[in-house]
């Protein structure tokens, strides 16, 4: 199979790859600017776009010499092109239409929602599908029934946040600094996941859909007080507890609508990706589903479940045999992707 440069830029990470039969990283680098943003509470597009043109083209350069490949021994150029932040879609579009010029390689445009699922095949020797997918990430908390690798379709998701802006948001009411989910995740191993009674939006009912304002807000009226009870006192082991409860109801709420897709869709191939797959228990309690269900269940290794590029050339390998290809008036879209693109079903 082939050979492929892979760019990821579409919020506040730079990154490249060079990946060989759609699963073996010859070499990879990012460039995260999250420290930069812990001070500003979140990305600032127009900071995360600068971010990215100091670290292009150097990185993608630098990656391919880390690897050993020549320009000429790459098959192609695959760039995340939607969706993200509009200024740092284009410095990565931008970038890579640029090498795929002066390379004289193909370009493939890549969804980023779609590559964080074929992130499950880097490193693995083989992936059954159909299958279904979680994708849980900063923007993202959808159910895919995957006939092949980027052939998605949406089953439903969440009405509100996403999983990893929940954790986010509930870090910030904690005063725990951003990014919050890798810090709510750390504290919550040592805290009591009973302490607190959070709600479980939707876990009950039987369609495939999650919700986490009401739970955000639970957590609010109870860290800042509500109707007659006084703001809780965080000393002693009540930030592990808040954190290790809050974990607990999202978790419940992500493996439950999991196991409720699998089932309906008859697939016993489940995958879980994005960078909410990185959180401790979520990798548990999915490992513990499979178990029990005796399904299959693909995880990437947690470097491959945040933003990276290895998933998008990984991701490009497979669009590669199949002759799907961009040309040099490849647009960066927003909004486009796998959430919005697809229709729901069910
Ligand atoms: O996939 P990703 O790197 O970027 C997007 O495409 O959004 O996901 C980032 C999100 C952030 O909200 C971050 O807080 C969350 O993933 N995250 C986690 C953990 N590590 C990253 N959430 C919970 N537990 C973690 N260990
Ligand atoms: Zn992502």
């Amino acid at each position: 199979m082939a050979t492929i440069l892979g760019i990821e830029s579409t919020c506040d990470e730079t990154a490249a790859a060079v990946v060989v039969d759609g699963k073996r990283v010859l070499g990879e680098r990012i460039a995260s600017q999250a420290e930069d943003f812990a001070a500003w509470g979140g990305v600032v597009p127009e900071l995360a776009a600068r971010g990215h043109v100091d670290a292009l083209p150097g990185l993608p350069l630098a990656v391919l010499d880390d690897a050993g490949i020549a320009p000429h021994h790459l098959d192609a150029i695959a760039v995340a092109a939607w969706p993200g932040l509009i200024g740092s879609l284009l410095c990565g579009v931008t970038c890579a239409k640029t090498l795929a010029a002066a390379f004289d390689r193909p370009l493939i445009a890549v969804d980023h929602i779609r590559a964080h699922v074929a992130a499950i095949h880097l490193g693995a020797e083989t992936v059954r599908y159909p299958l279904v997918a979680l994708v849980a990430s900063g923007g993202h908390s959808h159910y895919y029934r995957c006939e092949g690798p980027g052939d998605m379709r949406l089953l439903g998701g969440t009405i509100d946040d996403a999983a990893g802006e929940a954790f986010d948001k509930a870090a910030a009411i904690l005063d725990l600094g951003y990014p919050g989910g890798p810090r709510i995740d750390e504290l919550a191993e040592g805290g009591d996941p009973e302490a607190f009674r959070f709600p479980r939006s939707f876990l009950g009912d039987d369609e495939v859909r999650l919700s986490f304002a009401g739970l955000k807000t639970s957590l609010l009226y109870r860290v800042r007080g509500h109707q007659g009870r006084g703001p809780l006192d965080l000393g002693g082991r009540r930030v592990e507890d808040a954190c290790a409860s809050f974990r607990a109801a999202v978790v419940d709420c992500l493996i439950g609508k999991l196991a409720l897709a699998a089932r309906r869709a008859g697939c016993r191939e489940v995958a879980i990706a994005g960078g909410v797959a990185c959180n401790r228990e979520l990798r548990r309690r999915f490992a513990g589903l499979c178990h029990t269900e005796g399904w299959e269940g693909h995880l990437p290794a947690p470097r491959h479940c945040g933003d990276n590029a290895a998933m998008v050339a990984a991701l490009g390998a497979f669009m590669f045999e199949r002759g799907e290809f961009a040309g040099l008036d490849l647009e960066a879209v927003p909004t486009g992707g796998a959430g919005r693109r697809a229709k729901a079903e069910g």
